[in-house]
Protein backbone atom coordinates (compact mmCIF):
# COMPACT_ATOMS: atom_id res chain seq x y z
CA UNK A 1 0.00 0.00 0.00
CA UNK A 2 1.56 3.53 -0.82
CA UNK A 3 2.23 5.59 2.21
CA UNK A 4 -0.35 8.55 2.78
CA UNK A 5 0.84 11.48 0.84
CA UNK A 6 -1.17 13.62 3.67
CA UNK A 7 1.83 12.40 6.21
CA UNK A 8 4.74 13.33 4.01
CA UNK A 9 4.16 16.45 6.14
CA UNK A 10 4.37 14.73 9.60
CA UNK A 11 6.27 11.56 9.19
CA UNK A 12 8.92 10.73 11.14
CA UNK A 13 11.51 10.74 7.94
CA UNK A 14 14.00 13.34 8.70
CA UNK A 15 15.58 14.38 5.39
CA UNK A 16 19.53 14.64 5.17
CA UNK A 17 20.92 18.33 3.94
CA UNK A 18 17.69 19.60 3.65
CA UNK A 19 15.76 22.66 4.86
CA UNK A 20 12.93 20.10 7.14
CA UNK A 21 10.65 22.96 7.98
CA UNK A 22 10.38 24.51 4.57
CA UNK A 23 10.01 20.63 3.00
CA UNK A 24 7.11 20.23 5.41
CA UNK A 25 5.36 22.68 3.90
CA UNK A 26 5.72 21.98 0.42
CA UNK A 27 7.03 18.14 0.26
CA UNK A 28 8.87 16.80 -2.79
CA UNK A 29 8.59 13.43 -2.94
CA UNK A 30 9.94 10.76 -5.63
CA UNK A 31 7.61 7.22 -6.15
CA UNK A 32 9.12 5.92 -9.25
CA UNK A 33 11.78 6.72 -12.22
CA UNK A 34 12.66 5.51 -15.81
CA UNK A 35 15.29 6.75 -18.02
CA UNK A 36 15.71 10.53 -17.53
CA UNK A 37 12.75 11.39 -15.34
CA UNK A 38 11.32 11.05 -12.43
CA UNK A 39 7.46 10.27 -11.45
CA UNK A 40 6.59 12.71 -7.89
CA UNK A 41 3.50 11.47 -5.07
CA UNK A 42 1.13 13.96 -6.90
CA UNK A 43 1.47 12.53 -10.41
CA UNK A 44 3.90 14.91 -11.98
CA UNK A 45 6.89 14.49 -14.28
CA UNK A 46 10.26 15.78 -12.98
CA UNK A 47 13.12 15.57 -15.23
CA UNK A 48 16.39 15.07 -13.30
CA UNK A 49 18.78 17.34 -14.30
CA UNK A 50 21.08 16.02 -11.46
CA UNK A 51 21.64 12.45 -11.88
CA UNK A 52 19.89 12.12 -8.72
CA UNK A 53 23.41 14.39 -6.70
CA UNK A 54 25.65 12.86 -9.35
CA UNK A 55 24.78 9.11 -9.00
CA UNK A 56 22.79 7.65 -11.80
CA UNK A 57 24.70 8.23 -14.83
CA UNK A 58 23.19 5.59 -17.39
CA UNK A 59 19.38 6.77 -16.40
CA UNK A 60 17.04 5.64 -14.01
CA UNK A 61 15.73 2.10 -13.66
CA UNK A 62 17.98 0.24 -16.30
CA UNK A 63 16.98 -3.30 -16.58
CA UNK A 64 20.53 -4.74 -17.02
CA UNK A 65 21.13 -3.37 -13.47
CA UNK A 66 18.17 -4.42 -11.77
CA UNK A 67 18.42 -7.72 -13.62
CA UNK A 68 22.04 -8.17 -12.56
CA UNK A 69 20.94 -7.56 -8.63
CA UNK A 70 17.94 -9.78 -8.80
CA UNK A 71 20.37 -12.99 -10.31
CA UNK A 72 22.70 -11.62 -7.27
CA UNK A 73 20.12 -11.55 -4.69
CA UNK A 74 19.17 -15.59 -6.09
CA UNK A 75 22.62 -16.93 -5.84
CA UNK A 76 24.61 -15.24 -3.01
CA UNK A 77 22.01 -12.28 -0.78
CA UNK A 78 24.81 -11.77 1.58
CA UNK A 79 28.15 -12.78 3.23
CA UNK A 80 30.40 -11.60 5.32
CA UNK A 81 33.87 -9.90 3.87
CA UNK A 82 35.98 -10.41 7.03
CA UNK A 83 38.01 -13.12 6.79
CA UNK A 84 36.35 -14.53 3.64
CA UNK A 85 34.64 -12.58 1.02
CA UNK A 86 32.73 -12.97 -2.21
CA UNK A 87 33.65 -13.51 -5.97
CA UNK A 88 31.62 -10.84 -7.13
CA UNK A 89 33.80 -8.43 -4.61
CA UNK A 90 36.97 -9.60 -6.25
CA UNK A 91 35.34 -9.51 -10.23
CA UNK A 92 34.01 -5.31 -9.24
CA UNK A 93 37.25 -4.58 -8.21
CA UNK A 94 38.88 -6.02 -10.98
CA UNK A 95 36.86 -4.06 -13.56
CA UNK A 96 37.35 -0.94 -10.95
CA UNK A 97 41.12 -1.20 -11.72
CA UNK A 98 41.24 -2.18 -14.71
CA UNK A 99 39.26 1.72 -15.38
CA UNK A 100 41.61 3.56 -12.77
CA UNK A 101 45.46 5.07 -13.98
CA UNK A 102 48.45 4.17 -13.71
CA UNK A 103 49.62 1.61 -11.01
CA UNK A 104 46.44 2.31 -9.00
CA UNK A 105 45.68 -1.55 -8.43
CA UNK A 106 43.73 -2.40 -4.59
CA UNK A 107 40.45 -1.68 -4.08
CA UNK A 108 39.34 -1.27 -0.60
CA UNK A 109 35.09 -1.21 -0.95
CA UNK A 110 33.12 0.48 1.44
CA UNK A 111 29.46 2.39 1.19
CA UNK A 112 29.97 5.90 1.01
CA UNK A 113 31.83 8.54 -0.10
CA UNK A 114 32.77 9.42 3.45
CA UNK A 115 33.71 6.01 4.20
CA UNK A 116 35.61 6.39 1.48
CA UNK A 117 37.82 9.53 2.62
CA UNK A 118 37.97 8.37 5.78
CA UNK A 119 39.10 5.32 4.66
CA UNK A 120 42.05 7.15 2.79
CA UNK A 121 42.88 9.31 5.46
CA UNK A 122 43.74 6.49 7.51
CA UNK A 123 45.57 4.53 5.40
CA UNK A 124 47.51 7.30 4.81
CA UNK A 125 48.22 7.31 8.23
CA UNK A 126 49.23 3.50 8.87
CA UNK A 127 51.04 3.57 5.31
CA UNK A 128 53.42 6.20 6.57
CA UNK A 129 53.75 3.99 10.12
CA UNK A 130 54.44 1.20 8.46
CA UNK A 131 57.33 2.48 6.91
CA UNK A 132 58.43 4.29 9.69
CA UNK A 133 57.42 7.77 9.18
CA UNK A 134 54.30 7.49 11.51
CA UNK A 135 55.08 10.72 12.45
CA UNK A 136 53.32 12.32 9.25
CA UNK A 137 50.22 13.39 10.29
CA UNK A 138 48.99 16.21 9.16
CA UNK A 139 46.62 16.35 6.25
CA UNK A 140 46.06 19.27 3.59
CA UNK A 141 42.89 20.08 2.26
CA UNK A 142 41.15 22.68 0.53
CA UNK A 143 38.62 25.58 1.12
CA UNK A 144 35.43 24.55 0.21
CA UNK A 145 36.15 21.26 -0.61
CA UNK A 146 33.83 18.93 0.39
CA UNK A 147 34.78 15.19 1.24
CA UNK A 148 31.49 14.00 3.34
CA UNK A 149 30.38 14.28 6.48
CA UNK A 150 32.63 11.96 8.51
CA UNK A 151 34.65 13.65 11.55
CA UNK A 152 37.76 12.76 8.75
CA UNK A 153 35.74 14.24 6.10
CA UNK A 154 34.88 17.47 7.18
CA UNK A 155 38.41 18.43 8.94
CA UNK A 156 39.74 18.09 5.56
CA UNK A 157 36.82 19.79 4.13
CA UNK A 158 36.06 23.68 3.75
CA UNK A 159 32.55 24.30 3.76
CA UNK A 160 32.18 26.09 6.41
CA UNK A 161 28.54 24.87 7.48
CA UNK A 162 29.14 21.54 7.50
CA UNK A 163 32.39 22.43 10.50
CA UNK A 164 31.09 25.00 12.30
CA UNK A 165 28.97 23.28 14.87
CA UNK A 166 31.78 20.40 15.85
CA UNK A 167 35.05 22.77 16.83
CA UNK A 168 37.46 20.57 18.53
CA UNK A 169 35.98 17.40 17.88
CA UNK A 170 37.29 17.71 14.12
CA UNK A 171 41.38 16.10 13.31
CA UNK A 172 43.80 18.45 15.28
CA UNK A 173 46.44 18.49 12.65
CA UNK A 174 44.58 19.66 9.21
CA UNK A 175 45.16 22.93 6.91
CA UNK A 176 43.63 24.33 4.06
CA UNK A 177 44.76 25.55 0.82
CA UNK A 178 43.15 28.46 -0.71
CA UNK A 179 40.41 28.33 -2.77
CA UNK A 180 40.19 27.57 -6.91
CA UNK A 181 38.15 30.11 -7.65
CA UNK A 182 38.90 34.20 -9.68
CA UNK A 183 36.25 35.53 -10.50
CA UNK A 184 37.91 38.41 -11.52
CA UNK A 185 39.40 36.66 -14.21
CA UNK A 186 37.58 33.64 -14.78
CA UNK A 187 34.17 33.91 -13.79
CA UNK A 188 33.08 32.46 -17.48
CA UNK A 189 34.52 29.08 -18.27
CA UNK A 190 33.71 27.33 -21.38
CA UNK A 191 35.33 24.16 -21.71
CA UNK A 192 38.51 25.26 -21.47
CA UNK A 193 41.03 25.36 -18.32
CA UNK A 194 40.51 28.65 -16.20
CA UNK A 195 44.69 30.25 -16.59
CA UNK A 196 45.57 32.11 -13.70
CA UNK A 197 47.95 34.98 -13.58
CA UNK A 198 49.38 34.37 -10.11
CA UNK A 199 50.22 30.52 -8.78
CA UNK A 200 47.35 29.37 -6.60
CA UNK A 201 50.22 26.69 -5.29
CA UNK A 202 52.81 29.54 -4.18
CA UNK A 203 51.04 29.58 -0.97
CA UNK A 204 51.08 25.60 -0.88
CA UNK A 205 54.90 25.48 -0.75
CA UNK A 206 56.21 28.88 0.69
CA UNK A 207 53.67 29.03 3.89
CA UNK A 208 51.89 26.16 4.97
CA UNK A 209 53.96 23.14 4.21
CA UNK A 210 57.19 24.94 5.35
CA UNK A 211 54.99 25.99 8.73
CA UNK A 212 53.93 22.34 9.26
CA UNK A 213 57.51 21.15 8.09
CA UNK A 214 56.66 19.32 5.04
CA UNK A 215 58.34 15.86 6.82
CA UNK A 216 55.10 16.04 9.01
CA UNK A 217 52.84 16.02 6.15
CA UNK A 218 50.93 12.49 5.61
CA UNK A 219 48.55 13.24 2.90
CA UNK A 220 47.11 16.50 0.48
CA UNK A 221 43.18 15.73 -0.17
CA UNK A 222 41.32 17.57 -3.06
CA UNK A 223 38.78 17.26 -5.23
CA UNK A 224 40.07 17.10 -9.53
CA UNK A 225 37.10 19.61 -9.73
CA UNK A 226 35.33 21.08 -6.70
CA UNK A 227 31.42 19.50 -7.10
CA UNK A 228 29.38 19.97 -4.31
CA UNK A 229 31.02 23.60 -3.54
CA UNK A 230 29.17 24.51 -7.30
CA UNK A 231 31.54 22.96 -9.60
CA UNK A 232 35.16 24.98 -9.45
CA UNK A 233 37.51 23.89 -11.82
CA UNK A 234 41.34 23.94 -11.20
CA UNK A 235 43.86 26.09 -13.11
CA UNK A 236 45.70 24.77 -15.81
CA UNK A 237 48.41 23.08 -14.86
CA UNK A 238 47.40 22.94 -11.02
CA UNK A 239 46.94 18.98 -10.20
CA UNK A 240 50.17 18.42 -12.31
CA UNK A 241 51.71 20.81 -10.03
CA UNK A 242 50.23 19.38 -6.52
CA UNK A 243 51.32 15.81 -7.92
CA UNK A 244 55.10 17.50 -8.46
CA UNK A 245 54.93 18.87 -4.55
CA UNK A 246 53.73 15.99 -3.16
CA UNK A 247 56.38 13.66 -5.03
CA UNK A 248 59.12 16.02 -3.68
CA UNK A 249 57.69 16.09 -0.18
CA UNK A 250 57.19 12.13 0.22
CA UNK A 251 53.48 13.48 0.17
CA UNK A 252 50.63 10.98 -0.55
CA UNK A 253 48.47 12.90 -3.48
CA UNK A 254 44.55 11.80 -2.67
CA UNK A 255 41.90 12.53 -5.30
CA UNK A 256 38.47 12.19 -4.04
CA UNK A 257 36.74 11.61 -6.94
CA UNK A 258 33.56 10.97 -5.54
CA UNK A 259 31.86 13.15 -8.27
CA UNK A 260 34.15 13.38 -10.91
CA UNK A 261 35.10 9.26 -11.10
CA UNK A 262 33.41 6.87 -13.51
CA UNK A 263 32.47 9.45 -16.62
CA UNK A 264 31.84 12.50 -15.63
CA UNK A 265 34.04 14.02 -17.18
CA UNK A 266 33.80 12.00 -20.32
CA UNK A 267 36.95 10.10 -19.28
CA UNK A 268 37.26 7.14 -16.47
CA UNK A 269 37.86 9.58 -13.67
CA UNK A 270 39.14 13.10 -14.01
CA UNK A 271 42.74 11.89 -12.87
CA UNK A 272 42.41 10.74 -16.47
CA UNK A 273 41.01 13.87 -17.96
CA UNK A 274 44.11 15.99 -16.39
CA UNK A 275 46.89 13.50 -16.86
CA UNK A 276 47.67 12.89 -13.41
CA UNK A 277 48.05 9.44 -11.41
CA UNK A 278 47.18 10.71 -7.48
CA UNK A 279 47.97 8.16 -4.69
CA UNK A 280 44.70 7.07 -3.96
CA UNK A 281 41.30 7.91 -5.74
CA UNK A 282 37.89 7.41 -3.69
CA UNK A 283 34.91 7.19 -5.64
CA UNK A 284 31.22 6.49 -4.70
CA UNK A 285 29.00 8.23 -7.27
CA UNK A 286 27.79 6.53 -10.53
CA UNK A 287 29.90 2.93 -9.66
CA UNK A 288 26.10 1.65 -9.21
CA UNK A 289 24.32 3.76 -11.14
CA UNK A 290 22.86 5.21 -7.74
CA UNK A 291 20.75 1.73 -7.26
CA UNK A 292 22.47 0.75 -4.03
CA UNK A 293 25.22 2.04 -1.71
CA UNK A 294 28.73 1.25 -2.76
CA UNK A 295 32.30 3.17 -2.32
CA UNK A 296 35.70 2.92 -1.78
CA UNK A 297 39.59 3.80 -2.32
CA UNK A 298 41.82 2.93 -5.09
CA UNK A 299 45.35 2.93 -4.28
CA UNK A 300 48.53 2.03 -5.60
CA UNK A 301 50.06 -1.34 -5.75
CA UNK A 302 53.35 0.23 -3.68
CA UNK A 303 50.44 1.24 -0.47
CA UNK A 304 49.01 -2.27 0.15
CA UNK A 305 52.88 -3.74 -0.59
CA UNK A 306 54.11 -1.46 2.26
CA UNK A 307 50.92 -2.79 4.72
CA UNK A 308 51.92 -6.56 3.71
CA UNK A 309 55.63 -6.03 4.58
CA UNK A 310 55.24 -6.29 8.45
CA UNK A 311 57.15 -8.39 10.56
CA UNK A 312 53.55 -9.60 12.59
CA UNK A 313 52.66 -13.21 12.39
CA UNK A 314 50.73 -14.22 9.26
CA UNK A 315 47.42 -14.64 11.48
CA UNK A 316 47.56 -11.20 12.08
CA UNK A 317 45.36 -8.50 10.12
CA UNK A 318 47.48 -5.81 8.33
CA UNK A 319 45.12 -2.82 8.51
CA UNK A 320 42.61 -2.81 10.83
CA UNK A 321 39.76 -0.96 9.21
CA UNK A 322 36.77 -2.42 7.23
CA UNK A 323 33.08 -2.10 7.36
CA UNK A 324 30.79 -4.76 7.78
CA UNK A 325 29.09 -4.27 4.17
CA UNK A 326 32.43 -3.88 2.50
CA UNK A 327 32.09 -5.76 -0.72
CA UNK A 328 28.63 -6.41 -0.34
CA UNK A 329 28.21 -8.63 -3.19
CA UNK A 330 24.82 -7.39 -4.62
CA UNK A 331 26.45 -3.82 -4.41
CA UNK A 332 29.42 -5.67 -6.72
CA UNK A 333 26.77 -7.28 -9.23
CA UNK A 334 25.33 -4.19 -9.44
CA UNK A 335 28.80 -2.67 -9.91
CA UNK A 336 29.79 -4.81 -12.35
CA UNK A 337 26.75 -4.56 -14.31
CA UNK A 338 27.21 -0.72 -14.07
CA UNK A 339 30.41 -0.84 -15.20
CA UNK A 340 29.66 -3.06 -17.99
CA UNK A 341 26.31 -1.39 -19.23
CA UNK A 342 28.71 2.20 -19.03
CA UNK A 343 31.08 0.58 -21.78
CA UNK A 344 28.50 -1.57 -24.17
CA UNK A 345 26.41 1.94 -24.60
CA UNK A 346 30.21 4.22 -24.66
CA UNK A 347 28.08 6.55 -22.55
CA UNK A 348 31.73 8.03 -20.88
CA UNK A 349 32.34 9.55 -24.29
CA UNK A 350 29.06 10.53 -24.67
CA UNK A 351 28.85 11.95 -21.51
CA UNK A 352 31.91 14.29 -22.46
CA UNK A 353 30.40 15.12 -26.02
CA UNK A 354 26.50 16.11 -24.32
CA UNK A 355 28.70 18.11 -21.82
CA UNK A 356 29.26 19.92 -24.50
CA UNK A 357 25.99 20.90 -25.99
CA UNK A 358 24.84 21.32 -21.75
CA UNK A 359 28.00 24.05 -22.02
CA UNK A 360 27.01 25.63 -25.04
CA UNK A 361 23.58 26.11 -23.60
CA UNK A 362 24.45 27.31 -20.56
CA UNK A 363 26.67 29.78 -21.84
CA UNK A 364 24.47 31.25 -24.87
CA UNK A 365 21.38 31.00 -22.40
CA UNK A 366 22.28 32.66 -19.08
CA UNK A 367 24.81 35.32 -19.96
CA UNK A 368 23.53 38.78 -19.44
CA UNK A 369 20.45 37.06 -17.24
CA UNK A 370 19.93 39.09 -13.79
CA UNK A 371 22.08 38.27 -11.52
CA UNK A 372 24.17 36.06 -13.29
CA UNK A 373 27.82 36.66 -12.20
CA UNK A 374 29.51 33.16 -13.62
CA UNK A 375 28.80 30.33 -15.66
CA UNK A 376 31.18 27.39 -15.69
CA UNK A 377 31.08 23.93 -17.81
CA UNK A 378 33.55 21.63 -17.93
CA UNK A 379 32.67 17.59 -18.66
CA UNK A 380 29.01 16.76 -18.37
CA UNK A 381 28.34 19.48 -15.38
CA UNK A 382 27.51 22.89 -16.00
CA UNK A 383 27.19 25.75 -13.24
CA UNK A 384 25.73 29.37 -13.45
CA UNK A 385 26.78 31.88 -10.38
CA UNK A 386 24.15 34.26 -9.06
CA UNK A 387 24.51 37.62 -7.32
CA UNK A 388 23.28 36.21 -3.84
CA UNK A 389 20.26 38.50 -1.90
CA UNK A 390 21.75 40.93 0.36
CA UNK A 391 21.47 39.61 3.63
CA UNK A 392 20.00 36.15 2.56
CA UNK A 393 22.84 34.27 1.06
CA UNK A 394 21.74 31.04 -0.71
CA UNK A 395 18.17 32.14 -1.18
CA UNK A 396 17.74 33.35 -4.64
CA UNK A 397 19.66 29.99 -5.39
CA UNK A 398 17.15 27.76 -3.40
CA UNK A 399 14.21 29.99 -4.24
CA UNK A 400 14.99 29.28 -8.43
CA UNK A 401 15.29 24.97 -7.26
CA UNK A 402 11.51 25.36 -5.55
CA UNK A 403 10.15 27.14 -8.74
CA UNK A 404 12.19 24.59 -11.31
CA UNK A 405 10.90 21.99 -9.56
CA UNK A 406 7.44 22.90 -9.63
CA UNK A 407 7.96 23.62 -13.19
CA UNK A 408 8.76 19.99 -14.05
CA UNK A 409 13.21 20.35 -13.60
CA UNK A 410 15.59 19.01 -10.71
CA UNK A 411 18.16 21.09 -10.23
CA UNK A 412 20.65 21.31 -7.30
CA UNK A 413 21.55 24.50 -5.36
CA UNK A 414 25.17 25.19 -3.73
CA UNK A 415 25.24 28.20 -2.08
CA UNK A 416 24.16 30.74 -4.21
CA UNK A 417 25.29 28.07 -7.47
CA UNK A 418 22.78 26.18 -9.62
CA UNK A 419 24.46 23.50 -10.88
CA UNK A 420 23.27 21.02 -13.63
CA UNK A 421 24.51 17.64 -14.29
CA UNK A 422 22.63 15.26 -16.32
CA UNK A 423 22.74 11.84 -16.76
CA UNK A 424 25.00 10.31 -19.34
CA UNK A 425 21.47 9.00 -21.45
CA UNK A 426 20.57 12.97 -21.88
CA UNK A 427 19.53 14.49 -25.15
CA UNK A 428 19.10 17.96 -26.76
CA UNK A 429 15.62 18.05 -25.85
CA UNK A 430 16.08 17.64 -22.03
CA UNK A 431 19.08 20.04 -22.17
CA UNK A 432 17.23 22.08 -23.66
CA UNK A 433 14.18 21.88 -21.35
CA UNK A 434 16.62 21.91 -18.24
CA UNK A 435 18.17 25.16 -19.78
CA UNK A 436 14.76 26.70 -20.21
CA UNK A 437 12.71 25.90 -16.90
CA UNK A 438 16.34 27.65 -15.18
CA UNK A 439 16.48 30.17 -17.67
CA UNK A 440 12.50 31.49 -16.79
CA UNK A 441 13.11 30.94 -12.93
CA UNK A 442 16.60 33.41 -13.21
CA UNK A 443 14.23 36.00 -15.00
CA UNK A 444 11.83 35.70 -12.03
CA UNK A 445 14.31 35.83 -9.30
C1 LIG B 1 33.84 14.80 -3.46
C2 LIG B 1 32.92 14.12 -2.49
N1 LIG B 1 33.44 13.38 -1.51
C3 LIG B 1 32.67 12.74 -0.62
C4 LIG B 1 31.30 12.83 -0.69
C5 LIG B 1 30.46 12.13 0.32
O1 LIG B 1 29.78 11.08 -0.23
P1 LIG B 1 28.56 10.38 0.56
O2 LIG B 1 27.45 11.38 0.58
O3 LIG B 1 28.27 9.17 -0.26
O4 LIG B 1 29.06 10.05 1.92
C6 LIG B 1 30.71 13.57 -1.71
C7 LIG B 1 29.26 13.68 -1.80
O5 LIG B 1 28.72 14.47 -2.55
C8 LIG B 1 31.54 14.26 -2.62
O6 LIG B 1 31.03 15.02 -3.58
Amino acid sequence: MAYNETEFDTGSHWLPFTPNRHFRKEPRVFVAASGMHFTTHDGRQVIDGISSLWCVGAGHARAPINEAIKKQLDTLDYGTTFQATNDRAFEAADMITALAPGDLDKVLFCNSGSEAVDTALKLALAYHRARGEGHRNVFIGRERGYHGVGFGGISVGGIPANRKAYGTSMLPRVDHMRFIHDPAQAAYIHGEEPVWKDDPLLELEQRILPLHDPSNVAAVIVEPVAGSAGWYLPPKGYLQRLREICDKHGILLVFDEVITGFGRMGTNFAADFYGVVPDMLTFAKCVTNGVIPLGGVICRGKLYDQMMKTDAPEHMVEFFHGYTYSGHPVACAAAVATLKLYKEENLFARAGDMGKVLGDAFHATFKGLPNVVGIRSLGCAAAVELAPIAGAPGKRAYDIFIDCYKRGALVRPAGDVIVIAPPYIVEKPHIEQLVDTLAGSIRKH
